[in-house]
């Protein structure tokens, strides 16, 4: 018998209303099965948000320090089971160790950093413009919040969204991605230890089509939170914006790593090394353009190739390992199609570009480190996220060109340049349209106290992590409070 996972809804864990399930098997080997999750319904969802509707109007009374005091108590337990969950997350996604140690570590970040804002969440006092008047702004809490998370940082994502959300009064409903369900039930299970009331968080599993439709039609759903494909993206939005709900996005990324000249050759090469296939390239942030000066190309190819060469690919759970596989098959199938897509476009493929079948990998969706040249622009694989680990290398003739090319795609999350000269760094700091931009390290690695999100098709002006996200999760409220006594009128009293 496999284990059964259960949803969490109104602080008890519930088989579905349905006996469907769907399975969650390791990508790293598929006869390691971790165990069954009801593929919920309609009936879940509706459970989970009256759960959270229900819990709303004590937790929002709740002094947000308070509030602050239980995520800081999660994080505490994140710190005890750090490692334990790491491993679970690497046997559930496939990720190396060290990088899913990162993943929590992320979400102890942010529990420790959000706990903090329960005694800030500042708003502003303001003089009023009439006598024996006093104004000021609060934040206030929205209501449910559907919480709809991705499976390449199934700790990170969950908690940026969650922890900030429930520091600000709001409830939430968490409907974590299919391929990494237990990871999410972790993050309850650590929720519900450190003492949060019945229906504050609820988890509910299944299909996005189901499940997240369900979640973003919902009445009683007053904000959206979703990280995801851009495809996915338009379709919330549209459905959020029929119901004129508050919705968050951050999508997809096409993320460019400039290499001038002048830049010290080792580290742009370890970074892009670090930037294109990490997490087997399966970040937002991934590196998936290297946009390399003329002069400087071929010493920067030959080098990626003899290191890319060397990446030790297997179980992430090997501390060896350098790289895991891919989530699924679906994302090796993409991953091939575009190996395809861009040798016949032209580009000159200088090494993988296939299945990673060796040994003990062959029972697993494992890829092998990627390399194009000779990549133009508008190719589709330098404008189309591919989400696995394939870098397209770009030959540029000067800055202006570097900057062109890096622009010149739909999405704007991350980006980078390396550069020794200062002039340029700042141009670039200046002229990248893009949310984050890292001068000579790679386009992975935000910190959780920064915002987190991009410009163009990557999102819609949202910006998670950092001071931002309580733009997210609270609404504002003005209060004017007339202590003289008598009718004043703004605008109007004291006109000259
Ligand atoms: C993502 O790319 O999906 O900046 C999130 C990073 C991580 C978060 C990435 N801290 O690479």
């Amino acid at each position: 018998m496999s284990d059964l996972f259960k949803n969490y809804i109104d602080g008890k864990w519930l088989a579905g209303a349905s006996a469907k399930t769907f399975e969650n098997r390791n990508p790293a080997n598929r006869d390691d099965l971790i165990g069954l999750f009801p593929a919920s319904a309609a009936a879940d969802v509706n459970a989970a948000v009256a759960a959270a509707k229900r819990a709303f109007p004590n937790w929002r009374l709740v002094p947000a320090p308070k509030r602050g005091e239980l995520i800081y108590r999660v994080g505490e337990l994140l710190r005890k089971h750090k490692e334990d969950i790491a491993r679970s997350m690497t046997r559930e996604m496939g990720k190396i160790l060290k990088e899913t140690r990162g993943d929590v570590q992320e979400g102890i970040d942010t529990a420790f950093y959000v706990a903090g804002e329960g005694r800030r969440l500042f708003g502003e006092t303001t003089p009023a413009e009439l006598p024996n008047k006093f104004a000021m702004s609060v934040r206030t809490p929205i209501g449910v919040c559907a919480l709809i998370t991705p499976w390449n940082f199934p700790m990170a994502i969950p908690t940026w969204k969650m922890f900030p959300a429930l520091l600000c009064g709001n409830t939430v409903v968490l409907k974590p991605a299919e391929d990494t369900p237990h990871t999410a039930v972790r993050l309850v299970e650590i929720l519900q230890e450190a003492g949060v009331p019945p229906g504050v968080v609820n988890l509910v599993h299944g299909r996005g089509e189901e499940v997240g439709a369900t979640l973003v039609r919902h009445c009683d759903v007053q904000l959206v939170s979703f990280t995801g494909s851009a495809a996915v993206g338009r379709e919330i939005a549209s459905a959020c914006g029929q119901h004129l709900k508050r919705v968050s996005l951050e999508l997809g990324g096409k993320n460019g790593q400039i290499v001038m000249e002048d830049a010290d050759l080792e580290l742009a090469v370890e970074g892009a090394l670090w930037g294109a296939f990490g997490t087997t390239g399966q970040r937002c942030t991934a590196t998936s353009r290297l946009i390399v000066h003329h002069e400087v190309t071929k010493q920067v190819t030959d080098m990626l190739v003899e290191r890319a060469e060397k990446i030790k690919i297997g179980d992430g759970l090997d501390e060896n390992v350098e790289m895991g596989p891919l989530i699924n098959q679906a994302a090796r199938e993409k991953v091939l199609k575009y190996i395809d897509i861009g040798s016949r476009e032209g580009a000159r493929l200088l090494m993988g570009g296939s299945v990673y079948a060796a040994g003990s990998c062959a029972n697993g969706y494992f890829f092998q480190p990627t390399i194009f040249d000779q990549v133009t622009p508008s190719m589709r694989i330098a404008q189309e996220e591919i989400f696995g680990p394939v870098l397209s290398v770009i030959k540029i003739k000067n800055f202006e060109e570097a900057i062109e090319v890096l622009n010149g795609t739909a999405y704007g999350l991350s980006s980078s340049i390396y550069t020794r000269d200062v002039g340029r760094a700042f141009r670039a700091m200046r002229d990248i349209e893009a949310g984050i931009t890292y001068v000579n390290g790679p386009t992975i690695g935000a910190e959780v106290h920064l915002p987190f999100g991009g410009v163009k098709d990557t999102g819609n002006g949202h910006r998670e992590a950092g001071t931002t996200v309580y733009d997210i999760f609270t609404e504002w409220k003005s209060i004017y409070v007339d202590y003289s006594g008598k009718l004043q009128k703004a605008q109007i009293d004291n006109a000259e």
